[in-house]
C-alpha cells in the first residue's frame, strides 16, 4: 500500500519498518505480527493496556471522551429510543433493522425461549446455596450437550442458530437459577411478552397467582439489558474470543466468557458495590472507606469506581443513575439508605484529589446493583443479569472472529524468567 505510515523500531542496532493501520475513528495500531519472524523479539504487555488484540466493527469505546457507540450509535440515544431485542439485531447485523426485519428477529429469539426439558434436571443436581452464576456457567457449558445440532462452526447456519439459542433461553436459564435457590417452581417463558417483561415474569411471578409486568419496571429491565449489551474487547469478551479461536462451540465460548464475568474487577463489581454500599451504611462512615481506598496498604478499592478504559464519567453510569431514581420513584422508595450513601460518596470522590487525579469516576456498576435490588433482584443475580445482557455481545464479537479470515488461534508469548535447563537431580540427592 502507498502512503501508508510505518512505525520504526530500532533493536540492537537494526531498524525494522512496522506497518500502522488507521482506525476510523481512534487509535491507530501499529502491526507487530511479524515482529519475532523478522527481529527475533517479543513484545510485553500485560492487561494487554497497548495491545489490540484484533480488527473489529462491533463497539467503540472513547474513554477520555465517556463515549461508547454500539455500531457507531450512541449508547444513550440507543438506551433511550431503542429497546433491547433491536439493539441484539443491531450488534449482531451492524445495521438497525427494518420493521419487518425486527418483527422476525423478535420472533425467532421468542421461539427458541423454552430449554430442553431434560435441563430442568441438570439444575437439581446443584446445592441449592450455590451461587446462581456457577449455576448458569454450568448450564451454559452443558447447551452444548443438549444441541448438537448447532455446535458445527464451519455450517453458518448452525452458527446463527446457536447465537440465537443462547440469546433466547439465557433469560431462562437466569430465572431458573434464581428459582432453584429459593426453592419456588421453574415458570416457563410467556411467548406474548417483550424480552425483559419475560425475564421479569419467570423470576417474580408464580404458578398460583396472576402477575402483571409494570411497563416503567420493565422499561428499566430492557434499559439495563442495552447498556450491559457489549463493551468491546474487555476480559469476558477476549475470553470468548480467546476460547472461540480454537474453534471450540459457541456454547463452550460462552460458558467461558460467564467464568470470567464473575469476577469482582470485572462483572461481580455490580453486586461488590452494593455490598460495599450496605457496609458503609451511613454518611457519616464515607471519610472512613475513602481513607482505606487512598491507602496504598490497604487492599480496599471503592467498587463501582475507576475503568481500565473509561477516564471520564462512564456514560452507561449516567443512564443507570437515571433510571434508577425512575425505579425507586415509581416504587415508592423515598429514602433509600444505599442510595443516599451511594450519591454522597459520589459527590466525595468527585471532588477528591486522589480520584481525580487518577481520572476515577463511577463505573456502570455503582448505580445498577441499587436498581436491581429496588426491581427485586438479591445481589447473587446482579452479576447473571449482566451475563444475560452480554451474552449478545459475546456472540456478535464471536461471530466476527470466526468470519475474520486472518483470525488465528490465540496464542500469547512470555517473559520467561525461570529457571534456565538444568538436570534431574534424584530425591535422595537434593
Ligand atoms: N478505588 C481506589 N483506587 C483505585 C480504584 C478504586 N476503585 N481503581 C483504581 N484505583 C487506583 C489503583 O490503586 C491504582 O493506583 P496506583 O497507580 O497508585 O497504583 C490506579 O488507580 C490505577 O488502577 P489500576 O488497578 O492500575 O487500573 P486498572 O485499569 O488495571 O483497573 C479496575 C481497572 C476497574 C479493575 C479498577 O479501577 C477497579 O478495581 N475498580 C473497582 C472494581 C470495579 O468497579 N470494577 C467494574 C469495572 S466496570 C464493569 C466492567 O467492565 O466489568
Amino acid at each position: 500500500m502507498e502512503n501508508q505510515k510505518k512505525a520504526t523500531l530500532t533493536y540492537d542496532g537494526n531498524t525494522w519498518e512496522l506497518p500502522v493501520y488507521e482506525a476510523t475513528v481512534g487509535q491507530s495500531v501499529v502491526d507487530i505480527s511479524n515482529l519475532y519472524n523478522d527481529a527475533g523479539i517479543f513484545t510485553y504487555d500485560p492487561g494487554f493496556k497497548s495491545t489490540a488484540s484484533c480488527e473489529s466493527k462491533i463497539t467503540y469505546v472513547d474513554g477520555e471522551k465517556g463515549l461508547l457507540l454500539y455500531r457507531g450509535y450512541p449508547i444513550e440515544q440507543l438506551a433511550k429510543q431503542s429497546d433491547f431485542i433491536e439493539t441484539c439485531y443491531l450488534l449482531l447485523h451492524g445495521t438497525l433493522p427494518m420493521e419487518e426485519e425486527k418483527d422476525t428477529f423478535a420472533h425467532s429469539i421468542k421461539i427458541h425461549s423454552m430449554v430442553h426439558e431434560q435441563v430442568s434436571c441438570f439444575y437439581r443436581g446443584f446445592r441449592r446455596d450455590a451461587h446462581p452464576m456457577a449455576v448458569v456457567c454450568g448450564i451454559v457449558g452443558a447447551m452444548s450437550a443438549f444441541y448438537h445440532d448447532s455446535i458445527d462452526n464451519s455450517d453458518p447456519e448452525q452458527c446463527i442458530a446457536a447465537s440465537t439459542r443462547m440469546i433466547a433461553k439465557i433469560p431462562t436459564i437466569a430465572a431458573m437459577a434464581y428459582k432453584y435457590s429459593i426453592g419456588q417452581p421453574f415458570m416457563y417463558p410467556r411467548n406474548e411478552l417483550n424480552y425483559a417483561s419475560n425475564f421479569l415474569q419467570m423470576c417474580f411471578s408464580v404458578p398460583s397467582e396472576d402477575y402483571k409486568v409494570n411497563p416503567l419496571l420493565s422499561r428499566a429491565m430492557d434499559r439495563v439489558l442495552i447498556l450491559h449489551a457489549d463493551h468491546e474487547q474487555n476480559a469476558s469478551t477476549s475470553t470468548v474470543r480467546l476460547a472461540g479461536s480454537s474453534d471450540t462451540n459457541p456454547f463452550a465460548c460462552v460458558a467461558a466468557g460467564i467464568a470470567c464475568l464473575w469476577g469482582p474487577a470485572h462483572g461481580g463489581a455490580n453486586e461488590a458495590s452494593l455490598n460495599m454500599l450496605r457496609e458503609i451504611a451511613t454518611i457519616d462512615r464515607i471519610p472512613e472507606y475513602i481513607a482505606r481506598a487512598k491507602d496504598k496498604n490497604d487492599p480496599f478499592r471503592l467498587m463501582g469506581f475507576g475503568h481500565r478504559i473509561y477516564k471520564n464519567y462512564d456514560p452507561r453510569a449516567k443512564i443507570m443513575q437515571e433510571t434508577c431514581h425512575e425505579v425507586l420513584q415509581e416504587l415508592g422508595i423515598k429514602n433509600d439508605p444505599t442510595l443516599s450513601v451511594a450519591m454522597e460518596l459520589e459527590k466525595i470522590a468527585l471532588t477528591d484529589d486522589y480520584f481525580i487525579s487518577k481520572k476515577l469516576y463511577p463505573n456502570i456498576d455503582f448505580y445498577s446493583g441499587i436498581t436491581l435490588r429496588a426491581l427485586g433482584f438479591p445481589t447473587a443475580m446482579f452479576t447473571v443479569i449482566f451475563a444475560v445482557a452480554r451474552t449478545v455481545g459475546w456472540l456478535a464479537q464471536w461471530r466476527e472472529m470466526i468470519a475474520d479470515p486472518s483470525q488465528k488461534i490465540g496464542r500469547p508469548r512470555q517473559l520467561y524468567t525461570g529457571s534456565p535447563q538444568r538436570g534431574y537431580v534424584s530425591i535422595k540427592k537434593r
